[in-house]
């Protein structure tokens, strides 16, 4: 293919708003950018919404390729799945060795390995790059984790660096690893994004249900907690929500929403890759069970009426022992998702640097949060931290919030409230915490019906009893 006249930088495909938003952002910073979509209407607004810097799109992909400086810079921005591929094959036979292709969807993390390894062998670098922070993220600064390969990275570092989100001077991107790292991290942090947002949701019916508070308090109460160590987006946006009118009704909108929750699918990838790696997650499997067993709306229905009050007991939690245990559950819900990263580095030999990926985070993105300074600097004091519990600070911190957790879920249990994520942080704490489990017992069993074997505690190798001989 000619590349006389080529004047972009870098190509997008895709021109739906996260893809038009992200354009419009590298060229706000002075890059010369183009787009690509078989939509006329797409191309239209990227029109529309670029006047300013005379953003014009391709409708011809063969003109799109051909109007890009060498080597070639291409972001994909269209729905995970098939379409990634067949995107690749009609741009495949217009590429050369040492074009880069950025794929910027929520694509699952094994379908990018296979991308990676296929394209590799064509001499084209594939980026598998999560982003986050929505629509408004990418026109103004998202949190991005591009992971491909590195040598590749220093042609694109530079654009990344000038759209991603800032926390002081730093860039809310970095190089995230080989392979499908970048997608692995994005997707554990929608896992994380999901069990935040569970737990958001507990605490919503805990100040509203137990002690009582009308929307506009609970507003309050989350604006309070965002101005501290809670500081967060997911809880300014929440505190935000309960002010909303419905245009319809005049009410407040969150209690004319049916309380039935979708999903697009990462939170149960991260759930099902956990299980897989046998590093357990349990807020996010949590988060991910209630999104679904709400959906069982009428079945729900039946069981209340069936089982009306199950109360034995007062609830005495106040606001700011909720604030606590607020606070132990979001810390244990970043900590099992750093937990995952660890062990998913070892496993893939990513080479993450977890201390990297907090910082990284801590702008831009959903999950941003005051407290992923605190995680930043735990894994900057060691490396190979094993599990975040283990930094001395964290646990001062955690050690003196989890009696509020205790309680809470201890009170709560008794007024017949299900508080699942929450519990599950609590009930993660303490097994975590405890050297001997009863998993001995397990052991016997598996051994006693299936002569699956056990080892002991005063010799190696394994061992089989014959537990009928009693
Ligand atoms: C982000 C979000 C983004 C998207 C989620 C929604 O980081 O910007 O995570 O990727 O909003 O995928 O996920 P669900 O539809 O599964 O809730």
């Amino acid at each position: 293919m000619s590349t006389t006249n080529s004047q972009y930088r870098l190509g997008m495909i895709g021109l739906g708003t996260m893809g038009r938003n992200l354009l419009l952002n590298m060229a706000d910073k002075g890059f010369s950018v183009t787009g690509y979509d078989k939509d006329p209407k797409m191309l239209a607004k990227l029109e529309e919404e670029g006047k300013e810097h005379q953003l014009k799109g391709f409708g011809d992909i063969e003109a799109f390729i051909g109007s890009l400086k060498t080597p070639r810079t291409l972001v994909l921005l269209v729905p995970a799945g098939q379409i990634v591929d067949n995107v690749i094959q009609e741009i495949k036979p217009l590429l050369s060795e040492g074009d880069i292709i950025i794929d910027s969807g929520n694509s699952y993390f094994t379908d990018t390995t296979r991308r990676v390894e296929e394209l590799a062998e064509a001499g084209l670098h594939f980026f598998g790059m999560g982003i986050s922070g929505g629509e408004e993220g990418a026109r103004f600064g998202p949190s991005m984790m591009p992971g491909g390969d590195k040598k590749a990275y220093a042609e694109v570092k530079e654009i990344l660096e000038a759209v991603a989100a800032k926390v002081g001077s730093d860039a809310c991107v970095t190089y995230i690893g080989p392979g499908a790292s970048g997608h692995f991290v994005k997707m554990t942090h929608n896992g994380i994004e999901y069990a935040i947002m569970q737990l958001l949701a507990e605490t919503y019916q805990v100040l509203k249900q137990t002690l009582g508070y009308s929307n506009q308090q609970i507003n309050e109460t989350f604006s309070r907690w965002n101005k501290g160590s809670l500081q967060s987006f997911l809880v300014e946006i929440t505190a935000e929500i309960f002010l909303f009118k419905d245009e319809k009704t005049g009410n407040d909108l969150v209690d004319m929403i049916k309380d039935e929750a979708r999903s697009k699918g990462t939170g149960k990838w991260t759930s099902e890759i956990a299980m897989d790696l046998q590093l357990p997650v349990p807020i996010i499997n949590e988060a991910v069970s209630n999104r679904d067993l709400s959906k069982y709306k009428s079945l729900r229905g039946s069981l209340a009426a069936l089982y009306p009050d199950q109360q034995t007991g007062e609830a005495q939690i106040t606001e700011q022992e909720l604030e606590q245990a607020f606070y132990v559950a979001m810390v244990t819900a970043y900590a099992q998702g750093m937990h995952l990263l660890w062990q998913a580095s070892k496993q893939y030999q990513y080479e993450l640097n977890l201390a990297e990926i907090a910082k990284i985070w801590r702008g831009g993105c959903i999950i941003r949060a005051a407290l992923l300074e605190d995680i930043y600097q735990a894994y900057s004091r060691q490396a190979d931290l094993e599990h975040l519990f283990l930094d001395q600070q964290v646990a001062e911190k955690l050690s003196s919030a989890v009696p509020a957790l205790r309680k809470l879920i201890s009170d709560t249990a008794l007024s017949g409230k299900a508080l699942p994520a929450y519990s599950s942080a609590l009930t993660y704490f303490d097994t975590i915490r405890t050297e001997r489990m009863p998993s001995n017992l397990i052991q016997a069993q598996r051994d006693f019906f299936g002569a699956h074997t056990f080892e002991r505690i005063d010799s190696e190798g394994t061992f089989h009893a014959n537990w009928n001989n009693l």
